[in-house]
């Protein structure tokens, strides 16, 4: 099956590459243990009973495994999958149609689920609650409402920001599961099993070099290891990729040793050197690097974060001495800064 939506940021040779390294069944999904034990029950347990498997909800960064799974549910049930995104719905009827068209079993991808229209969202919570779809027909007083029975179905929702998602939404869930960014045994597992689609000779340490600097993200490491891949065949004449190519290769397509690309360091950089540290503001930040602000937030961010480079405050953003570290400059010393003393 064709993907109808993906990310904004993706090419469509990224669409292609990932829509053949997807893993298609739970047990190729590598890591999130946790959330695959849970997943692993709900489903099989639907599956025994004969019925749809409960709602869905996949929060965490891009590039993590979310429509990835939304694939896996419809596989591991055996399901027809239907895919749209919130921006997608703009009207109630957009979802309206959808829903009626549903059979029974049938799962309903929606992704980026935070950015359901607010009138799209309310006709979602008896359809998911108890299969209904108020439809109101006409307006003003000759308006009425009628009531359509929806078949059992199984929602599935992905989200990089869960604290966007309004209470009664995530309330009807059955399950709401958070991916973090995968470790890197994990993350060196899905480079060497890309490598094997794809057919490109490596060894475990090249592996692991390009999972280390993956940023935790199955999707960056699928990336590196493509570029690492033509790096070893223009410039290395074919050679195997070992740990001495994968760290040239990297450092040619500008990846850093924490995995960080130009726009990550550009942000780090202009908070350390341009605000002093910061604090500032996101706009303001995003303004100075070019990016839009939401891009900044759930893109380049979390990560940022998580390696403790950068703290988001109730002032704004500010760099942690070790931004500065990684940067290669000196701490800052004016008055009143952070880190002080
Ligand atoms: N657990 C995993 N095991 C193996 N490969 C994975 C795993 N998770 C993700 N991938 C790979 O990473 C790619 C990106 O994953 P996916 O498209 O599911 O991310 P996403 O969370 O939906 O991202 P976005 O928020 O940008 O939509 C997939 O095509 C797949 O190849
Ligand atoms: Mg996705």
């Amino acid at each position: 099956m064709r993907e109808e939506l993906l990310s904004p940021d993706l090419d469509p040779v990224d669409i292609d590459v990932e829509v053949g390294l997807r893993p298609r069944r739970l047990d190729e999904f590598v890591g999130q243990a946790e959330l695959k034990g849970h997943l692993r029950v709900m489903l099989e347990a639907a599956r025994e009973r004969g019925e749809a498997a409960d709602h869905f909800l996949f929060a965490g960064p891009p590039g993590l495994g979310k429509t990835t799974l939304a694939h896996i549910v419809a596989a591991e049930m055996d399901a027809e999958l239907h895919i749209t995104s919130g921006p997608a719905l703009e009207r109630a009827g957009d979802l309206a149609a959808i829903l009626t068209k549903l059979e029974p079993g049938d799962i309903l991808f929606i992704d980026e689920i935070h950015r359901l229209a607010r009138a799209v969202e309310e006709i979602l919570y008896p359809a998911m609650e108890d299969y209904e779809l108020d439809i109101v027909l006409g307006k003003g007083p000759a308006a009425r409402s009628i009531r359509l029975e929806l078949p059992r179905f199984t929602l599935v929702g992905a989200t990089t920001r869960t604290g966007l998602i309004t209470g009664p939404l995530r309330d009807r869930f059955g399950l709401t599961a958070r991916l973090d960014y995968y470790e890197a045994d994990d993350l060196q597992s899905i480079v060497a099993r890309a490598a094997g689609i794809l057919d490109v000779d490596i060894d475990s340490e090249g592996a692991a070099e390009i999972a280390r600097r993956s940023r935790g993200t199955p999707r960056i490491g699928n990336r590196l290891l493509r570029q690492v891949r033509d790096f070893a065949q223009v410039e290395r004449d074919g050679a195997t990729v070992d740990g001495m190519v994968a760290r040239e290769g990297l450092s040619f397509f500008a990846v850093d040793d924490l995995g960080l690309d130009r726009p990550s360091r550009a942000i780090l950089s202009a908070l350390c050197e341009r605000f002093e540290g910061g604090p500032v503001g996101l706009k303001t930040l995003a303004i100075c690097v070019s990016e839009p602000d939401d891009t900044v937030e759930d893109v380049y961010e979390p990560f940022l974060i998580q390696q403790g480079l950068l703290l988001r405050t109730p002032k704004g953003r500010v760099a942690t001495p070790a931004a500065y570290t990684h940067l290669g400059l000196a701490a800052p010393t004016r008055p009143g800064s952070l880190f002080e003393g």
